[in-house]
């Protein structure tokens, strides 16, 4: 639980970060080891409340259960109505890198430095839908920008390319800021992103829909330096 980890973070991009989202929570430990061995550096947890969006998904016992099987970065994203309610026990569970949205707050400074006090990563995610100006404010106050590629709230939706004008916008406004985006990111799609200038590829389909989730970052890996994927790869 330091800012430490925001530093692997950092160092570990470009990277793949596979969204625990789609994956079998039965068995977590064995997603989690097969993550591991197909090269994952950082994990992403998507934490839905019912209410921001209409999914709901998983809180503070299962980042904390995750904690103890893995010393991997674990990057929260928080879909949730009321974050800063919720980052202290996210934090004490074991969360590295706490993403809030800028449309569940009033004040996105503010609760910027609420998580930022409590010794994590803060990032502010935004969706494709929502004026892009409402950043600006705030973009002092965090270690990284989640561009959302589709509307926050279910995997296996259709990338928006609207994210990478934002994100191309971002790194030339701030080239030292962490860029992450999320949502419908394929073989087909990270290429353009990466040349954006993103950081960070959260991925669940692409991964959790395929057989052999090595393959499957691979392929990914490859098309995110520019390779296309060939016709025997998955997609
Ligand atoms: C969507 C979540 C994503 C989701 C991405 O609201 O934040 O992390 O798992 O899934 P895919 O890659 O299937 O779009
Ligand atoms: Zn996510």
């Amino acid at each position: 639980m330091s800012r430490a980890k925001l530093d692997s973070i950092r160092a570990a991009g470009p990277a793949i970060l596979p969204s625990l989202l789609q994956c079998d929570f039965g068995d977590l430990r064995t997603e989690i080891e097969k993550l591991t061995v197909a090269g994952t550096r950082v994990l992403h947890l998507d934490v839905m409340d019912g209410h921001f969006v209409p999914n709901l998904t998983y809180g503070m016992p299962i980042v904390e259960g995750l904690r103890r099987h893995t010393d991997m970065p674990l990057d929260v994203h928080l879909m949730i109505s009321d974050p800063v309610a919720y980052a202290r026990p996210m934090v004490d569970a074991g969360a590295d890198m706490l993403t809030f949205h800028v449309e569940a707050v009033e004040d996105s400074v503010e609760v910027a430095g609420k998580i930022r006090d409590m010794g994590v990563g803060v990032g502010v995610a935004i969706n494709p839908d929502t004026d892009f100006g409402k950043l600006d404010c705030c973009l002092d106050s965090v270690d990284m920008v989640l561009v959302m590629s589709v509307n926050a709230g279910f995997g296996g939706q259709k990338f928006n390319p609207v994210s990478l004008d934002r994100l191309r916008s971002l790194k030339e406004r701030k080239p030292d800021l962490l860029l992450e985006i999320d949502g419908g990111i394929k073989a087909e799609t990270i290429g353009e992103a990466r040349a954006a200038g993103c950081d960070l590829f959260v991925v669940g389909s692409a991964i959790f829909g395929q057989h052999d989730y090595e393959t499957a970052i691979n392929v990914l890996t490859q098309a995110m330096h520019g390779s296309p994927p060939s016709a025997g790869d998955q997609s």
